[in-house]
């Protein structure tokens, strides 16, 4: 298969972990015989740097006409510090989203038996936590008006939905529930929220479309709550755009690190791939960052194109990177010496040789624990 990918590397630790992800793919098209072409864009801080603004039409274009975008992370703190910035790193970001029409924003959340007690939660609590969040991308909260009055004491932003901007994230949603444990829980504040009530309605009238699903409503708070007390309840869980930012990096809790959940971002025309942590301005150009959430997105690229096998031996470098502790410093005290350029190397090299990779590896662990 041939395909032009987009790659935004962006801030911080993005253009490490990007690095690492990139490898990967690369290892797939050589094992695979497919033709990938990458081209970079600048987006966020670095564009702003380079060019004034954080989503310069070149990149915007190249994004348009790329078959994928793989995006790494987006942000910095001096902008984070200044609410009277006009130009800000996360317009490059939200500006694509809204671009590329990507209102899907699907989340996965696996526990790793190996990393159940990196989690701050109770291993039996967590086990098996396997949750698809579907995050609506492109309405509400984000994209409302916003309006700060003239004399900067009072502002707003409009959270506001459509119903075909409901229905159509909610089709997806269903049918995802309709390939695993058909459970769909909708996350709301319909108790309080007319947008909410929207999406209410529109969920419980497509509800008879799929009857072989079960659906729940939870008020976000509630959910919030469920989410870290019994998160093995949950299969499916959709959302609108703001709840599903807050819930799925909560829910990174459960499996340990940040630094390992992926998504994809799916429009009716263009796909995006990008971890869901930010720029980790402060771990950046450390070697510290981790690169697997980077990677498992590039995983989640190959399998929007159909491309299972290439995903699969994409997620089984990742497990076995996890397996054998080649794994950056959020998720390894132990061997602290391993880097996000380590990890990338080990999980190319499993791509290129899957059976002689891991005896080089545990003997760099051996080698290693004699210096440390
Ligand atoms: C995410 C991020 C973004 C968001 C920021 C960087 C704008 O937090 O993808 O979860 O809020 O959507
Ligand atoms: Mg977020």
């Amino acid at each position: 298969m041939k395909l032009n990918i987009a790659v935004l590397p962006g801030d911080g630790a993005g253009p490490e972990v990007t690095a690492q992800a990139l490898k990967v793919l690369k290892a797939i098209a050589m094992e695979f015989n497919h033709v990938f072409n990458f081209t970079e864009g600048l987006v966020g801080a670095s564009a702003i740097q380079k060019t004034g603004i954080p989503l310069p039409e070149e990149t915007l274009d190249l994004c348009e006409n790329a078959d994928a975008v793989l995006f790494g992370a987006i942000g910095n703190t001096s902008y984070d510090l200044d609410p009277n910035a006009k130009i800000r790193p996360e317009q490059g970001l939200l500006g694509l989203r809204k671009s590329l029409g990507l209102y899907a924003n699907i989340r996965p959340v696996i526990a790793y038996e190996e990393l159940l007690n990196k989690s701050s939660l109770k291993k039996r609590q967590i086990k098996d936590t396997n949750i698809l969040i579907y995050r609506e991308l492109t309405g509400g909260i984000y994209f409302g008006d916003k309006v700060l009055s003239d004399d900067g004491n009072k502002a707003s932003d409009i959270c506001e939905y459509n119903r075909f901007e409901v229905e159509r994230i909610t089709h997806l949603a269903f049918k995802a529930a309709q390939s695993r444990k058909r459970k769909l829980a909708l996350v709301d504040k319909a108790n309080v929220l007319e947008s909410s009530r929207l999406w209410r309605r529109v969920v419980q009238e497509l509800t008879p479309q799929y009857p072989d699903v079960t659906v729940d409503y939870l008020f976000i708070d509630n959910a919030a709550m469920e989410l870290i007390i019994n998160p093995r309840q949950f299969d499916v869980i959709l959302t609108e755009n703001m709840f599903g930012d807050i819930l799925s990096e909560e829910a990174s809790v459960i499996v340990g690190s940040i630094g390992l959940l992926a998504s994809a971002s799916i429009g009716e025309k263009h796909a995006m791939f990008e971890p869901i942590h930010g720029a980790y301005t402060k771990g950046a150009n450390k070697g510290i960052a981790n690169p697997i959430a980077s990677i498992l997105s590039a995983a989640m690229l190959l399998e929007h194109f159909g491309l299972d096998d290439e995903a699969a031996l994409v997620r089984e470098g990742v497990d076995k990177s996890i397996k054998l502790h080649i794994t950056t410093p959020d998720l390894n005290t132990k061997y602290d010496h391993i880097t996000t350029t380590k990890v990338g190397d080990f999980i190319e090299d499993f791509i290129n040789n899957p059976d002689e990779t891991n005896l080089n590896f545990t003997n760099i662990h051996l080698g290693q624990s004699t210096i440390i």
